[in-house]
């Protein structure tokens, strides 16, 4: 932002008394507009245009503009129901592809894209026929698509300082996207994370509000191309969309879609200062944030979106809500909410509510709960970006400049800015004396990261947790490991792969790739600044390797800065790869290049400690180059100085309860056995449980079951928790389970809360016996989740033995199962 106004922060600490009173004791979601920075708005739109929209204003039903500011999810919508409900837009979720296929292959997206079009322009049921849009979260790349270009995400690209960049990835980036047919990116993601905790901070360029603003804009015209009055369609561009408005990255204790419970100056300076930036860029769309300010839910904050966004900062595009964020607001469901129109948002993020919504939207508009000028101006809000796009006159999308071009996709010049981005992004944090590596050299690459794509991906990478994803799914990529080999090969040197690190070959040097697994959104949210317990197994590689007389080169996969003491005093050198994306090569670029050196610095602090408030021990912009003259290395902390590990979402796994968490047999009622050891008889002998071997020896356990009454097998957590946030976003508990035999009655898999949850879904008798399977059931199943004693039950009073190996929350599975 950096206004010329005195920041307010200055003027609180030296002058209370020349504030208004009611910006220092505004702890009630009070917005001072006139305190936050003028921007002057740089879109013209002309005269015929104008004259155009309320040409179509005048002719459309309230119907139609009921439909045009409705925004449905292609899991949950056809075509016809497009044409029928005069629907504006649609997206596709991290989750949603075409047909039923996230990972559908590119012609099938272009395929879609040219129904859904046909079906908006379609008048032959009557209706102006506006065109739709398609928005889709090409967050790092043209990301939901196979074969498309993976871009680092932000907070690497945060780290490699170069504004430039940037917007020749937004050019490549709207370039992928256009092949495919889609119009609209739900990016850049310009949030300011204060919280590593929270489990978006990778999506954020940098903790640093002017670093921030300096990328947002530059990325907005890559994406949207310069503000020229030329149609973007015309050109390789798309819409853009800025997220998530306004404070997402400040919410208490890092906590997603929490509450920013900070002062208005701290909402404007840190938050609010790539905003300035992008609205002079043009910026077509803004979405909300799930988040609120001081209580107040972004998707119903009048103050900051009608009064400060599109008032003072003089914002002309459309708003577009968040999925089913309206839904959160105070008075709202799901499935009515005029509040979030009132509020000034233009378009509602309905993935799966769209039609309840909008027959409670229309009886609201006829009502006049919604005034007429409310809705044509938010309807006449997206016509103008549409006309901006060149919607009008662009024709289908595979008839449009780009569409088709299928070899644009993971393009080489587009790899070869990823690739650039990576070796630019890296961060040394130490060095002693081992970089750059001999490429002529015997290397061994170990580690669980090392080969593994989806992982140096993230999440928002083909499926909305970037899981579930092996290395086929990425033609044309390279991973970390297969770019070492590269490299080495080439230089005449001998690379081996072993992610446990057991060598064939004594190597002259190792490196370890290691760190977090994918992961999206609340999934990734953290108590404590560390590596779960799943994840910190080569620890013991590299002290392995290091015992032997290795030297160790660490590379860490991460969202986001974590405690990480031991790796740093056991690995010689310790290289920062955060979430790479499809060009690994850009890894072994650095290692072994004498010349090139390490560019990167940290785009937020590093800690010292796994405490979030805790004392940092890198600060922000830190980073070595590699040519430093190593000292001795003084040894960093190694205590954590927090007590327990994340249960990251895992009730069970390997055949025991997390932390916290207990393994009961019942009779439904107050015959209840908790599971400590086994072999163990529950229930007067009608239940066995013993240990059988899983994916590790006795990492199961089998429960038989005689029949004879009702028999639960349940997991519960200490106190319960609150799911709600899981179960708008299509999360599953994951079974990993065997049928030893079918079912005798019918068995089902429910939930307990203490607000009642209700339904489930029946285990189907035909479920294959005697095989390891992964078993999901929908938490939308089950009803309110806001109070879950035992989210998971098997319910069942016949006979039947099962074993059990991992339960947790996730998103894909070999069988999910319906609700019932
Ligand atoms: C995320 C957004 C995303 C949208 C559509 C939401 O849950 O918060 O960042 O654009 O879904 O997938
Ligand atoms: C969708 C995401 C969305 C999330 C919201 C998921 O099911 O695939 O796009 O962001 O739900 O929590």
């Amino acid at each position: 932002m950096r206004s010329g106004a005195l920041p307010i922060v200055a003027m609180l600490a030296c002058a209370t008394a020349i504030v208004s009173p009611g910006l220092v004791a505004a702890q009630n979601g009070i917005v001072h507009p006139e305190a936050w920075p003028k921007i002057a708005w740089p879109v013209r739109t002309d005269a015929a245009a104008e004259r155009r929209i309320a040409d179509l204003l005048a002719r459309m039903t309230v119907e139609e503009k009921v439909g045009q500011v409705i925004q449905a999810d292609i899991a949950s919508v056809t075509p016809e129901d497009v044409k029928r409900y005069h629907l504006g837009s649609v997206l596709n979720g991290g989750n949603s592809g075409p047909y039923g296929d996230d990972l559908a292959p590119a012609p099938k997206w272009l395929e879609l894209a040219d129904a859904f079009y046909a079906a908006s322009t379609d008048r032959s049921g009557g209706g102006v026929g506006i065109p739709l849009i398609w928005g889709t979260d090409a967050v790092h790349g043209h990301s939901n698509i196979v074969g498309a270009t993976l871009f680092p995400h932000n907070v690497g690209l945060g780290a490699a300082n170069d504004p430039d960049l940037i917007q020749r990835i937004g050019a490549a980036t709207a370039a992928e996207i256009r092949v495919t047919g889609q119009e609209w990116t739900f990016a850049p993601t310009i949030t300011v994370p204060q919280d590593a905790r929270w489990g978006r901070t990778y999506e954020g360029y940098s903790s640093d509000p002017a670093l921030v603003a300096r990328y947002a804009d530059r990325m907005v015209l890559g994406l949207q191309g310069p503000v020229n009055g030329k149609p973007m369609l015309k050109g390789p561009y798309v819409l853009a969309s800025t997220k998530h408005f306004l404070a997402d990255g400040g919410t208490f204790e890092g906590r997603d879609q929490g509450d920013a419970k900070i002062t208005e100056a701290q909402l404007r300076d840190i938050h609010g200062a790539p905003y300035g930036p992008v609205i002079r860029a043009g910026v077509g769309t803004v979405m909300t944030s799930f988040s609120s300010w001081q209580g107040v839910k972004m998707a119903g904050n009048k103050g900051l979106v009608t009064d400060v966004l599109k008032g003072r900062m003089g914002f002309g595009g459309f708003v577009v809500t968040d999925w089913n964020a309206h839904g959160q607001v105070a008075g709202c469901t799901n499935a009515s909410c005029p509040q979030a129109l009132l509020a000034g948002v233009d378009m509602y993020m309905a993935p799966d509510s769209w039609k309840p919504l909008y027959n409670s939207l229309l009886a609201q508009a006829k009502s006049g709960v919604v005034p007429a000028a409310r809705l044509d101006d938010a309807v006449a809000r997206i016509l103008r970006v549409k006309m901006r796009l060149g919607l009008f006159e662009a024709g289908k999308p595979s008839s449009r400049p780009l569409s088709g071009q299928y070899k644009l996709l993971g393009a080489p010049e587009h790899r070869a800015i990823a690739r650039e981005a990576v070796g630019k992004s890296l961060v040394l944090l130490k060095n002693q004396g081992v970089l750059p590596l001999k490429p002529g050299a015997s290397i061994l690459v170990a580690g669980d990261g090392a080969d593994d794509i989806a992982r140096q991906s993230g999440g928002w990478t083909l499926t909305w947790q970037g899981t579930g994803l092996t290395n086929a799914n990425f033609p044309g990529a390279t991973s970390i490991w297969g770019g070492i080999d590269a490299a080495v090969k080439k230089a005449g040197g001998k690379a081996q792969l072993a992610p446990d690190g057991r060598f064939t070959t004594r190597p002259d040097a190792a490196i370890v790739v290691f760190g977090e697994t994918p992961y999206a959104e609340f999934q990734g949210d953290l108590k404590t600044l560390q590596l779960r317990s799943d994840q910190v197994g080569p620890l013991a590689t590299m002290k392995r390797l290091k015992a032997q007389g290795i030297p160790v080169v660490a590379v860490m996969l991460t969202g986001r800065p974590l405690f990480t003491g031991e790796e740093l005093n056991t690995a010689d050198a310790f290289v920062v790869a955060w979430l790479p994306g499809s060009e690994g090569a850009g890894v072994a670029d650095r290692l072994f290049s004498s010349s090139a050196g390490f560019t990167g610095r940290l785009s937020m602090p590093w800690p010292m400690s796994a405490k979030a408030d805790g004392p940092v021990l890198y600060p922000l912009s830190y980073g070595l180059t590699g040519r430093e003259r190593a000292g001795a290395w003084t040894p960093v902390s190694e205590d954590s100085g927090v007590a327990a590990v994340d249960d990251g979402g895992v009730f069970f796994a390997d055949g025991v309860p997390s932390a916290a968490w207990s393994l009961h047999v019942s009779d439904g009622a107050a015959d209840q056995t908790r599971v400590t050891s086994v072999p163990l008889a529950a229930l007067g002998g009608r239940v066995t449980v013993r240990a059988v071997d899983a994916r590790v020896q006795e990492g199961g356990r089998e429960f038989a079951l005689r029949g004879g009454g009702v028999t639960e097998v349940s997991l519960s957590p200490a106190g319960s928790r609150d799911l709600t946030r899981e179960a708008n976003g299509d999360v599953m508990t994951v079974a990993t389970i065997r049928f030893d035999t079918a079912p005798a009655a019918d068995a089902r898999i429910v939930a307990d809360c203490g607000g009642g949850c209700k339904g489930g879904a029946a285990l189907p008798k035909t479920l294959p016996v005697g095989k390891w399977l992964t078993v999901g059931v929908p938490l939308k199943c089950f009803g309110t989740m806001t109070d879950v004693t035992r989210p998971f039950v098997i319910r069942t009073t016949g006979r039947m033995t099962f074993s059990l190996a991992r339960v947790a929350l996730g998103t894909s599975a070999d069988r999910v199962l319906p609700c019932s």
